[in-house]
């Protein structure tokens, strides 16, 4: 269930030997960032930051850094005086079937980035520093973790989402915590799990930023061919039809079903186009259940995307 510290493991791993702090990357003369890669050296410096009266912000994430992470950033900022970045491809939230090994990692570009955003502090963790060997505890989740959505064709995503969310929440303790509403599922999973353990940092989500053609940024849309891209923001399109019609007073589950054909129509493989109560992320057949999310996910050659729109 949990994996091993392999040298194969990545990027994290690769980076044991360099467990010291203040590294600083010059990965150019603007964009000099601090770089921790264990929880000894994260904690002094946070601790330092918290003597000295600051607020911290913590950006979670995966690295391969777009527009969106940037806009977690700035938002980050406007909350706390500190804002700090987490890069780990966590592999507890990936099925063997998934890309875990060929998850994008850039993690000297991704610092710039985040140094650019004006950003102060990477965490990024060798494999061994979150998954020490022997470790054997994974977080068991309901609520909207179970909602049947992601869940349904992803079962062990959420555990592990929520098992290191809650690791670096304690590793880090931050004031704030930013998601994105990218991941809207994800989003409600940690702030339930936030509040059901106690972890005093305010969770916060930020709207997706999306291409000028609605299609919203993701890791993962490097994988799309230029013919999957061209058709890919068909799936807002489609969501934001469906929007519209239920709006307009038409059936929820004919709205839906209309989604769905015309997703189908442009090449997708659906899992599902499905409304739900925003919160609870209870199914939801009247408009009147008010607040109402859309969310869908559906593949596109080998590639996933999943995307989500407020009613
Ligand atoms: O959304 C992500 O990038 C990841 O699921 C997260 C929250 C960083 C946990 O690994």
């Amino acid at each position: 269930m949990f994996p091993e510290t392999s040298p194969a493991s990545g990027y994290n791993e690769r980076k044991t030997q360099r467990q010291f702090m203040g590294q600083v990357l010059a990965a150019s003369a603007a964009s000099r960032i601090e770089i921790v890669h264990d929880v000894g050296s994260l904690r002094a410096r946070l601790a330092q930051w918290r003597r000295a009266g600051e607020t911290i912000g913590l950006v979670p994430t995966m690295g391969a850094l777009h527009a969106g992470h940037i806009s977690l950033v700035r938002e980050a900022k406007r909350h706390a005086t500190r804002t700090m970045m987490s890069i780990f491809v966590n592999p507890t939230q990936f099925a063997p079937s998934e890309d875990f090994g060929a998850y994008p990692r850039s993690l000297e570009a991704d610092a710039a980035k985040f140094a650019s955003a004006e950003g102060d502090l990477v965490f990024a963790p060798a494999i061994g520093e979150i998954y020490p060997p022997g470790f054997a505890t994974l977080l068991s989740i309901g609520g909207p973790a179970t909602a049947g959505l992601e869940d349904r064709f992803r079962p062990a995503h959420f555990p592990g989402v929520a098992t290191i969310v809650a690791k670096l929440l304690n590793q880090c303790r931050p004031d704030i915590a930013i998601f994105g509403e990218k991941d809207y599922q994800q989003l409600k999973v940690v702030t339930r799990m936030a509040r059901d353990l106690d972890f005093e940092t305010k969770i916060i989500g930020v709207p997706t930023v999306r291409e000028a053609d609605g299609l919203a940024l993701s890791s993962r849309n490097v994988y799309l061919s230029a013919k999957e891209r061209a058709v890919a923001p068909s799936l807002f399109a489609a969501l934001r039809r469906c929007v519209h019609d239920i709006n307009d007073g038409v059936i929820i589950e004919t709205a839906l079903a209309a989604a769905r054909k015309t997703v189908a129509a442009a090449g997708f493989v659906t899992d599902y186009i499905e409304a739900r109560h925003a919160e609870s992320l209870a199914p939801v057949t009247s408009r009147e259940e008010w607040p109402v999310r859309l969310l869908a996910a559906a593949t596109l050659g080998k590639t996933r995307l999943i995307d989500n729109i407020a009613v």
